[in-house]
């Protein structure tokens, strides 16, 4: 018995931020982002629009591609970070949005790696024989984050109020994470089947020595209140990135990563067809393809569009490709990730 993916779906929101719109909040410019990141624009959720709202666009979606119904699902996992509540979880919002039977529903939170975390989960699950259909669904709504407050409404066009030079200053202060993030939702329906076709091995790992790197100090239960004003003034409800050294982890240990799980699976790095890079940088996606020594046209990317979606990179990646005819039958495919935790690791996947 193999763990098959039998259908994707995603949810993106229909705004689209472009570098040259962000530059009229903040002092930043369309060259920087792309020199620097890749990125040309990203989607960001209307006011309201939440993260289990745009996973349940996208495992509608899955679920139909799949030739099923909500009733044939028999557990969920959802990796967010960005959830609706701090309780309850995205998972039991997302079993009411999609109308599924009482079925367990499982949130898992390790941030970028959200979707690998959540396909080692679904193959358990699956190979105990437990349920035989899993959801899989990585959803991300950024926006909250940032301080669009100090000119979102200029934005999304809905008014023509000129930035102060005040509110640009303050937008400014967050500007190298901000430009970053975009808001999305990728799902994949998992199935158990017997044959050829599905996932091979997964390996996953944790460095908490690299919990600071990448991080939100504010909003938490170390402190009592969980949450004060002063935290809010003093940006500890902004996630906090020492951005060279996530780099400098993420293009030394997916390539490692993605040996590992080559060379116990007996296979040469040379023999992959695709490999899925977290969507985080487009340098830090090209470091991992010239680390391995793939061609280019091996790892592909979207960060260009949709900049950097943590949980949902992958499934909106692996949809992406599945449209895009890049993936066919017979092939050895490989998703790799790292972000906060650390967490980290690679599945090899044959199609
Ligand atoms: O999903 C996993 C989580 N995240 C990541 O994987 C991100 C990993 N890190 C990165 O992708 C890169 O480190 C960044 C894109 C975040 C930053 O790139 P960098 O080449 O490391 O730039 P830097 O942080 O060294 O900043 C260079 C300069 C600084 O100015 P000074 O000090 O040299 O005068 C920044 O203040 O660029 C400035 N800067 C900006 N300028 C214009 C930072 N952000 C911006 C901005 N626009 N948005």
């Amino acid at each position: 018995m193999r763990s098959v993916i039998i259908g994707t779906g995603i949810g993106v929101p229909a705004n689209i931020v472009t570098n040259e719109a962000l530059s009229q909040l903040m002092d930043t410019s369309d060259e920087w982002i792309r020199v620097r990141s890749g990125i040309r624009e990203r989607r960001y959720a209307d006011p309201g629009q939440s993260s289990s709202d745009l996973g349940v666009i996208a495992a509608a979606q899955a679920i139909a591609q799949a030739g099923l119904t909500p009733a044939d699902i028999d557990a969920v996992i959802f990796a967010t970070m960005t959830p609706d509540r701090l309780l309850p979880g995205n998972g039991p919002l997302l079993q009411k949005g999609l109308g599924l039977r009482d079925i367990p529903t499982f949130d898992i939170r390790q941030q970028c790696s959200g979707f690998l975390y959540g396909l080692e989960l679904a193959d358990l699950f699956i190979q105990s024989g437990r349920y035989r259909r899993v959801l899989l669904v990585g959803a991300e709504v950024h926006t909250p984050f940032m301080p669009w407050h100090l000119g979102w409404d200029t934005l999304i066009g809905q008014s023509t109020r000129e930035i102060t030079e005040a509110e640009r200053a303050e937008n400014t202060l967050t500007r190298d994470r901000t430009v970053l993030f975009g808001d999305g939702a990728g799902a994949a329906v998992i199935e158990g089947r017997e044959g050829e076709e599905g996932l091979r091995l997964i390996r996953l790992h944790t460095d908490g020595s690299g919990a600071d790197v990448l991080t939100m100090h504010g909003a938490g239960f170390k402190r009592r209140p969980f949450v004060t004003h002063q935290q809010i003034d003093d940006g500890e409800t902004l996630p906090f990135m020492a951005g060279k050294e996530v780099f400098r982890s993420a293009v030394t240990l997916m390539p490692q990563a993605v040996r590992e799980v080559c060379e116990a699976s007996g296979i040469t790095v040379d023999s992959l067809d695709l490999v899925l890079v977290h969507q985080a940088n487009l340098r830090i996606i090209e470091g991992v393809q010239k680390a391995l020594g793939l061609p280019p046209e091996k790892v592909p990317h979207n960060v260009e569009r949709f900049g950097n979606t943590t949980a949902a990179t992958l499934p909106i990646l692996l949809h992406e490709c599945l449209t895009d005819g890049l993936i066919r039958p017979g092939m050895n495919l490989v998703f790799t990730a790292l972000g906060s935790g650390l967490h980290w690791g690679a599945a090899l996947y044959r199609t």
